[in-house]
């Protein structure tokens, strides 16, 4: 019962290997450690009880990962979450993000082809939706060109797995996130962004803790109801649960076809003002923050249609917004206080 999950010393990594130890899944993770620290092993295991094993390589290098893959020959299934995902950095190094999101999958499969591994879980996101004609957004809707490299390599990434399968007896899931925040309820992982956060939460809980004197809410005449833009937030933790049901839906053979994709939504949709009133009602907090222009590259909104995942994974997102940002302040305070 042994699961490699690539990126888990990651935000949603970490999430996810606590989910599948408590399952009774051994993990060994693989991460190179370049928006990571190894020590999250050990907050890991101190929520679990069980350590993860961690090798630290890059699994662009195909050497390197061949070698692993020969070593671990016995592990039933792969959750890759190991990517760059900052949009703005990819469009300042497009070779960058696509050698590294691109060759490690590529690399990855091919090892897996070799040792017979055939089952791998694949981080996909919304943002391959675009501004969806249609909301909330199914799987069945239109794939938009993609507004980044970063979004472009989701893309390809998809298109790949969805060719290889049809040659290789490889079985893919594509689980497509919308914005996952919070943070495992002991407050013993959660997001650690390196550097200036480019995503609404951490920005959030960072200025209210005091280390960002101000969070730019990013346009407010946006054709929504408060004029912010809208988006599908999900609970990590809710997150990581539907990696370990898809784990189960492979290793027990239940897929319907070899390349499936399910949204990972709540189906309901929140503007960043209602997401910063949540934050100021939970915490007891007043945030610093002010409207500024648009950021280049938003959509307006975008919501999930979860019926597809609630039907065929049998999974539903449980955790509510309060207790989302409730639990994203909860780490923060506990990491600051203990670093
Ligand atoms: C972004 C990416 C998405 C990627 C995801 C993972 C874009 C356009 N989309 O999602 O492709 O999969 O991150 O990292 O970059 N906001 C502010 N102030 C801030 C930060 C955000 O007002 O300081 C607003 C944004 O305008 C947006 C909302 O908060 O309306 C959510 O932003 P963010 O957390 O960055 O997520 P996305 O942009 O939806």
């Amino acid at each position: 019962m042994k699961i490699l999950v690539t990126g888990g010393t990651g935000y949603i990594g970490s999430h996810t290997v606590v989910a599948l130890q408590q399952k009774g899944y051994e993990v060994v993770i693989v991460d190179n450690l370049s928006n990571s620290q190894a020590d999250i092993v050990d907050q890991i295991e101190k929520i679990t009880g069980l350590r993860p094993e961690l090798e630290v390589f890059d699994l662009a290098n195909r050497e390197l990962t061949a070698d692993f893959f020969r070593r671990h020959s016995d592990v039933l299934g792969v959750i890759h979450f190991a990517a760059f995902k900052a949009v703005g950095e990819s469009v300042e190094k497009p070779l960058y993000y696509y050698r590294n999101n691109l060759v490690s999958l590529m690399n990855i499969l091919e090892s897996m082809q070799e040792n017979n591994i055939r089952n791998i879980v694949f981080s996909s996101s919304c943002t391959v939706y675009g501004q969806p004609d249609i909301l909330p957004v199914s799987e069945k809707a239109p794939i938009k060109k993609a507004e980044s490299p970063y979004g472009n390599t989701k893309q390809i990434s998809e298109e790949i797995l969805q060719d290889y399968i049809k040659v290789s007896g490889l079985h893919a899931i594509a689980l497509r996130y919308f914005n996952p925040i919070g943070a495992h309820e002991t407050a013993l992982i959660g997001e650690l962004p390196l550097g200036v956060p480019n995503n609404l939460v951490p920005f959030i809980t960072q200025t209210a803790i005091g280390i960002r004197q101000e969070l730019k809410v990013f346009g407010d005449d946006y054709p929504t109801p408060d004029g912010t833009p809208i988006r599908d937030y999900i609970h990590v933790m809710d997150l990581a649960q539907a990696h370990v049901v898809a784990v189960q839906r492979m290793i027990g053979q239940q897929m319907k076809q070899g390349f499936e994709v399910f949204n990972l939504g709540t189906g309901k949709g929140y503007s960043v003002l209602e997401v910063i009133n949540a934050f100021e009602k939970v915490s007891g907090t007043k945030l610093n923050y002010k409207i500024v222009d648009r950021r280049e590259g938003d959509v307006t909104q975008v919501w999930a249609d979860p019926t597809f995942s609630h039907n065929e994974l049998g999974w539903k997102a449980e955790k509510g917004l309060d207790e989302m940002v409730g639990s994203a302040w909860k780490w923060e305070q506990a990491y600051r206080s203990r670093s």
